[in-house]
């Protein structure tokens, strides 16, 4: 098992380029192999979640090429794929889980689909239910991991309403709407993250949005194109909070995306008083992108407006590392589904904070977290193998005058690969042992 040994560092400077979106890189592989033609990618996330998707399409029979961020998928067509000859391992990924459970769902072949301890905890009862109201047949672990799906059933359009806000399920559903009879419809209770409908539109598939509704015919084609993914804002996240709450920092993040459906935390720490600015804002193939300055800060607590809550999903625990660092309290409500993420992302985090003295307040659907001083903590922080909280407390020790060690930080390697090297690159002082 792998440990982080984060020593104190103060200054944080230069230009920094994170990888490729996660989001929209798994969903790069899945929608390049159902369409016609060769889709080029660039800028793609070497990241072991987005490379267990391009290993499962590869799997079911798809020619997919890769030099570094460069991927090239010869797309065999809307029904073209193949029965996988054994389960698709999809490690930690929770994305490649249940969209793929979408498109497996409509094909004329069973398949089973595995993951790791933490994946095979994760409920999948929100993407089977829907699934099955349109005719498909899957078996599970009582919600979990492992699914078996049983091929060859004629999928039917719905409409749905999002029991949660989840862009996992959103995208699950639209993705078996292609092949169901009908039309299928998914209605979300708060906006969540878009790709999907966008990268369908990018792929000359029409999808109708209209508020809060998508909706889509089955029975189309998509059509390759060229797909440029711009740097995550989740990865960019923890730079961002790194320059706030550093003793000196002036950075700024190149190229990051910044669709309105993912900006929250860019709207949560301006709410804090960070001292953060959008500039060269651009449109590259439907996403939009910009660069980010943002300089040392003096937080201050705030009530995180629920609304911002799916927009900012996978930020908070850097959130929470920038509201231990703030002037009086945050208190977070109405995200229950940081719960159910890699970790259970409110008790975990909230027990690092204990070990760095932070005073903070679990609640059923959040946190309370009283902005302090950190402690010199007296046992190694559990990351649970959650790679997010495994970086958040890496940041830490911006503010921090011994070192942090963070235990099981393997899984950094499904989203960011390079964190290290350019966490140590603008100033922090990371050690991987
Ligand atoms: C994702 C959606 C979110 C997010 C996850 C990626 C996606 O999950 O947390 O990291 O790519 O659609 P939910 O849909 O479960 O909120």
């Amino acid at each position: 098992m792998s440990k982080f040994i984060a020593k104190p560092a103060h200054l944080l400077l230069g230009n920094i380029k994170v990888p490729g979106d996660k989001s929209i890189s798994h969903r790069s592989i899945m929608l390049g192999s159902l369409a016609t033609g060769i889709t080029k990618v660039t800028g793609f996330l070497e990241g072991e979640d987005a490379l267990s998707t391009l290993k499962a399409f590869q799997d079911m029979g798809v020619k997919i090429e890769r030099k570094g961020d460069k991927v090239t998928i010869y797309g065999v067509g809307i029904n073209g794929l193949r029965k996988p000859e054994k389960p698709l391992d999809l490690g930690n990924s929770g994305t490649s889980i249940r969209l793929m459970s979408g498109i497996l769902a409509a094909q004329n072949f069973d398949c089973k689909m595995v993951g790791d301890e933490s994946l095979s905890k994760r409920p999948m009862g929100r993407v089977i239910n829907p699934l099955t109201e349109m005719g498909a047949v899957i078996e599970s672990n009582n919600g979990k991991p492992p699914l078996k799906i049983t091929g060859g059933q004629q999928l039917k359009g719905i409409h749905y309403d999002l029991p949660v806000a989840s862009a996992q399920v959103k995208s699950c559903v639209l993705l078996a709407g292609l092949y169901a009879q009908g039309d299928t419809c998914v209605t979300e209770p708060a906006p969540t993250r878009d790709h999907t409908e966008r990268m369908l539109k990018g792929l000359g598939y029409k999808v109708n949005v209209n508020n809060n509704q998508m909706c889509l015919t089955g029975g189309g084609d998509l059509t390759a194109t060229e797909i440029q993914v711009p740097s995550d804002i989740s990865s960019s996240a923890f730079f961002m909070v790194a320059a706030a709450i550093a003793p000196k920092a002036d950075i700024t993040l190149m190229g990051v995306n910044v669709n309105p459906t993912r900006t929250g935390v860019i709207d949560i720490l301006k709410l804090m008083g960070a001292n953060l600015t959008l500039s060269n804002e651009r449109e590259i193939g439907g996403e939009l992108l910009a660069d980010i300055r943002i300089q040392s800060s003096e937080l201050k607590g705030i009530h995180i407006p629920e609304a911002l809550v799916p927009l900012a999903i996978d930020e908070f625990p850097a959130v929470f590392i920038a509201a231990s660092c703030a002037k009086g309290e945050t208190v977070l409500t109405g995200a229950k589904e940081l719960r159910v993420k890699e970790s259970d992302r409110i008790q975990v985090m909230a027990d690092g904070l204990s070990v760095l003295g932070i005073e903070n307040e679990v609640l059923e659907d959040g946190i309370k977290i009283q902005g302090g001083t950190f402690q010199k903590p007296t046992q190694v922080i559990e990351s649970h193998h959650d790679h997010r909280i495994s970086m958040s407390f890496a940041v830490a020790s911006l503010r921090c005058d011994y070192p942090v060690e963070i235990n099981g930080v393997d899984n950094v390697m499904t989203s960011f690969p390079n964190f290290v090297e350019l966490a140590n690159t603008a100033g922090m002082n990371i050690q991987e042992v």
